[in-house]
């Protein structure tokens, strides 16, 4: 079981303290794949952050199993079993694909080194390659994946998996995604896809920085159209006011 004991972040930008999540309480169970969706801005980046320990919250704690782990860093966790894909991966000048690869595969405890090629990259082309800007934002994004599949932790957070992607490949992601979930492992996935969305156990609908909603698609998609309107509402009524003294 992987727990966020009602975590709140707030961040210092600017001199000035922003909230960024409040009271959010998830129990990640083994063997089961979850949905985080929601509106960008949303906060949930931020709950995946603080997962894997790269934001320390202000409150809360996080849990695997029974231990605390909410004052370990981001190696520590990722030896204990935790791994997380990031929305926007960053690059390291100088460092190889192959490298990164071997360096997720020390906390696995079985890989697969055709993760490459799973992910629909040719091993020859890529393994040395440098991660660097001379790699595509698409390419990018399936070495991130790749690496975590590499590293095939007990709970694995693949962060807008979808994001770049081209159609192709977004059609053998879901299938890899969905191929290496085992029996012991804990899959959350941030996504928007409506194919994602129905593949997994159990969908988390993040709004304004907290929990709003769990359920299944039928439950949650009805909602997400809603919220999305009602934004929309509130932004043309806001534009409204601004421009009302306008001549039309
Ligand atoms: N390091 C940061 N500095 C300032 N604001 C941040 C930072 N990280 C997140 N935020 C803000 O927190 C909110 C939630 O962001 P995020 O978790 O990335 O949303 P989502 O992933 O749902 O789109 C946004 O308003 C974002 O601008
Ligand atoms: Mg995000």
């Amino acid at each position: 079981m992987f727990t966020l004991d009602n975590i709140s972040l707030k961040l210092e930008v600017d001199e000035k303290v922003i909230p960024i999540l409040h009271d959010v309480n998830l129990q990640f169970e083994a063997g089961k794949m979850y949905a985080l969706t929601g509106p960008n801005g949303s906060g949930k980046s931020s709950v995946a952050r603080v997962a894997m320990g790269i934001y320390q919250p202000t409150g809360g704690k996080v849990f695997l199993d029974d231990e605390d782990i909410t004052n370990l860093g981001i190696s520590e966790r990722a030896r204990k079993g935790v791994g997380y894909a990031f929305q926007q991966p960053p690059r390291f000048k100088g460092m190889q694909v192959k490298d990164m690869l071997g360096y997720a595969m020390k906390y696995s405890d079985g890989f697969n080194c055709q993760v490459l090629r799973q992910i629909g990259l040719c091993p020859d082309d890529y393994s040395e390659r440098t991660l660097d800007s001379s790699l595509s934002g698409g390419e990018m994004k399936r070495i991130e994946i790749a690496t975590l599949l590499a590293q095939n932790p007990r709970v694995r957070i693949f962060d807008e998996p979808e994001a770049g992607i081209d159609l192709w490949s977004f059609e053998q992601l879901i299938d890899v995604i969905g191929e290496s979930h085992r029996e012991d492992t804990t899959t959350i996935v941030i996504s928007h896809q409506e194919k994602i969305l129905n593949m997994v156990d159990e969908i988390v609908l993040i709004e304004g920085g907290t929990v709003s909603m769990r359920g299944d698609r039928e439950t949650i998609w009805p909602r997400i159209k809603e919220s999305a309107e009602c934004a929309c509402k509130k932004n043309c009524r806001l534009e409204e006011n601004l421009y009302a003294d306008c001549p039309r």
